[in-house]
């Protein structure tokens, strides 16, 4: 996204730019969860300097009475140590500091709030945040039918991209579930702006002003330009469970990418040599009523490898949870990343079928 001194650590990615640039990010970003502006960062060692220091940031451009507030906090090896009292701390330093100015204060609305402060407080220093994104950016808002198990929007594009995935070969998600691989790769070969059909944090800020309102709708242009009119390749999402056929139909058809991706009923040990040669792009079944008969699950993966192993040429990228899968497939992984699935520590696995 060519960001200024863009630097990652365990927390996430850095980078310096204008207030434009966090919206750029918020539409564009295709694996953040959030869009985090930083408002300032100082020390913090006890709950008077936290007030102290929060109040000092200055709060009359970015609350009002008129706009709702949700403040949250995590800490770390500071003399405070519960999350919920610093953001109790912080949210008092805000609404007194509007009070003073206006006479009267925000309401706090955790649920939906018009602004949405972050803070972290890490060996006593505090950084505080406006959140630019609202809700999580994971949610893209196409998702209006689910089954179990879905993966994270984002999660799924992780996949995509951390796989080498590059839009230029054809992909079949052969356990589709509610779609999600298959919406994001439709929207990536697409060149869909996964931020192009929600709204956002920023928008609903006090300072949000017709200048901010013209920069972001340029942007929304700039981003409506670029979708391609024609998915340059071939996308096949299949599902042994009608339920989930639906979902997926569905969801395409709300992400806007309904031509792009061809939906059907089908068992995916019934993929042969012909079906090839694609990216098979899957997080398989491995939880739920599967899991607690491990002999059905590792038949399943085995009769599935065989599958697989018929479509020469093709590439293989699994994203799973249980040892089973890797056991049974009866395929060496070129590539094997550790990624997590919510709580669920998860393998990326890639597999050539020559
Ligand atoms: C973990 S879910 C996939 C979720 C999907 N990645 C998403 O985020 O929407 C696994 C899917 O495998 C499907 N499945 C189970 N056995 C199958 C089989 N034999 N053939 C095809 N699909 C199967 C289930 O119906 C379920 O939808």
């Amino acid at each position: 996204m060519r960001f200024w001194h863009v630097r990652a650590d365990r927390g996430g990615v850095h980078f310096e730019g204008a207030l434009a640039d966090g919206m750029r990010a918020c539409l564009h970003s295709r694996i953040a969860m959030r869009v985090l502006l930083e408002r300032g960062r100082f020390p913090a060692k006890g709950e008077q300097a936290l007030y102290d220091g929060v109040r000092a940031l200055g709060w009359d451009e970015h609350s009002s009475p008129k706009h709702t507030l949700s403040v949250s906090a995590t800490c770390r090896s500071s003399q405070l140590t519960h999350s919920q009292f610093i953001a109790l701390k912080t949210k008092d330093a805000i609404v007194d500091s509007i009070r003073d100015l206006h006479g009267s204060r925000p309401d706090v609305d955790p649920r939906d709030p018009d602004v949405s402060v972050v803070v972290r407080l890490v060996k006593d220093e505090a950084t505080v945040y406006l959140d630019l994104a609202g809700e999580a950016l994971h949610k893209r808002g196409y998702r209006v039918a689910t089954v179990d198990a879905v993966m994270k929007e984002n999660l799924a594009a992780a996949v995509l991209r951390i796989g080498g995935w590059d839009a230029t070969t054809d992909l079949i998600d052969p356990v589709c579930g509610a779609g999600t691989v298959a919406i994001e790769a439709a929207m990536i070969a697409c060149r869909v702006a996964p931020g192009l059909r929600r709204r956002f944090g920023f928008e609903r800020w006090p300072g949000f002003d017709a200048a901010q309102s013209t920069a972001w709708e340029s942007l929304l242009e700039a981003a409506n330009a670029a979708v391609l009119t024609e998915c340059p390749v071939k996308i096949l999402a299949t599902d042994v469970s009608p339920a989930a056929v639906d979902a997926t139909a569905q969801n395409l058809a709300s992400a806007g990418v309904a031509g792009a991706v061809t939906v059907q009923r089908r068992d995916a040990r019934s993929y042969r040599e012909e079906d090839g040669p694609a990216w098979v792009v899957a997080d398989p079944p491995y939880g739920g009523r599967l899991a607690a008969q491990p002999l059905q699950l590792a038949g399943f993966f085995r009769q599935w490898g065989e599958a697989l192993r018929t479509m020469h040429g093709s590439t293989v990228l699994l994203i799973s949870g249980n040892p089973l899968v890797q056991r049974n497939l009866g395929l060496t992984p070129e590539m094997e990343v550790e990624l997590y699935n919510g709580d669920i520590e998860c393998r990326l696995l890639r597999y050539r079928i020559a």
